[in-house]
C-alpha cells in the first residue's frame, strides 16, 4: 500500500485494526502480491466510518480494481443501499464479482465497465457520497464532474491527495525547487486539491492517512 508517513507510526496504527472478515482479507492479500493499488483496511474504515456518519444509501465510485473500497461502501450502506463500481477491466470486474458473492453483499452493487467519468456523466441522480479513485491526472476533470452528482450534505471523497508526498514538490515549493519536474499525476492532484479548497460548492479537509484521503462536504 501506498504511503508516506513515518513507518513507525503507520505500523502502530495497522497493529491496533480489528481483524477483517475473510474475504476482505484475501483481498488485501491478493493485492499485495500483485501489486493492485487498494486503499488498505484503515482507510476502508474511514469510508465505513463517513458514510455511516451521513447516513449514505448511495455511492458512486470511480476505480474499482478489484473492489475493496467498493466493499466497504457496500457493508456501509447496508441492506436497501447502492454502490456503483466501475472499472475500464472487465477481468477486475469479474474478479470483484466473485468477492462481493462472497461478502454477501453483490445484490446492492451495479457493476459497470467503461470510463468511469463517461458512465458518472450518464447518470442523472445525486448521490449521497462519490469517491474518486481513477488515474490522478483526471482528478480535475472528475471535480468538474462533482458537485452537480452530490447531494447537499453529502461527501465527495478522494484517495491519494498527497500522493505520496509530490504535491509538495508538484506544488513549487521553493525548498523542493532542485527536484525533479512533476509528473502529470502530481500536477493532477495538486491542481485538483487546490479547485477543491477554493471552491465554493465543498468544505474540505484533507485526512494524512496512509496517502492522503480528501474528504469534502457539499454545501
Ligand atoms: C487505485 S485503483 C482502485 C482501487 C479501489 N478503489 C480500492 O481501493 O479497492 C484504480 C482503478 O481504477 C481504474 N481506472 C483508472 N482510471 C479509470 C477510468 N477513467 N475509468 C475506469 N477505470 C479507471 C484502474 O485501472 C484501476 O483498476
Amino acid at each position: 500500500m501506498k504511503s508516506f508517513t513515518d513507518e513507525r507510526v503507520e505500523n502502530y496504527l495497522y497493529a491496533m485494526l480489528p481483524q477483517r472478515e475473510p474475504v476482505l482479507q484475501e483481498m488485501e492479500r491478493q493485492a499485495k502480491a500483485r501489486d493492485i493499488p487498494i486503499v488498505g483496511p484503515a482507510v476502508g474504515r474511514l469510508f465505513y466510518q463517513y458514510a455511516r456518519l451521513i447516513n449514505a444509501k448511495t455511492v458512486f465510485e470511480l476505480g474499482s480494481a478489484i473492489g475493496y473500497s467498493t466493499i466497504w461502501w457496500a457493508k456501509a450502506v447496508g441492506e436497501g443501499g447502492t454502490v456503483h463500481y466501475t472499472d475500464g477491466s472487465r477481468k477486475n470486474a469479474d474478479e470483484a464479482r466473485g468477492y462481493f458473492e462472497q461478502a454477501g453483499v453483490a445484490d446492492r452493487i451495479q457493476i459497470h465497465v467503461g470510463d468511469a467519468l463517461e458512465v458518472l456523466s450518464e447518470r442523472k441522480e445525486e448521490f449521497d457520497i462519490v469517491f474518486n479513485d481513477v488515474d490522478k491526472h483526471d482528478y480535475p476533470r472528475v471535480f468538474n464532474m462533482a458537485a452537480a452528482r452530490v447531494r447537499k450534505g453529502g461527501l465527495f471523497i478522494s484517495d491519494n491527495a498527497l500522493w505520496s508526498g509530490s504535491v509538495a514538490y508538484a506544488a513549487g515549493n521553493p525548498d523542493l525547487a532542485n527536484s525533479a519536474e512533476p509528473d502529470k499525476y502530481a500536477k493532477g492532484v495538486v491542481e485538483f486539491n487546490r479547485l477543491l479548497y477554493s471552491s465554493k460548492d465543498w468544505f474540505t479537509t484533507i485526512v494524512p492517512l496512509r496517502d492522503g484521503v480528501a474528504v469534502a462536504l457539499r454545501v
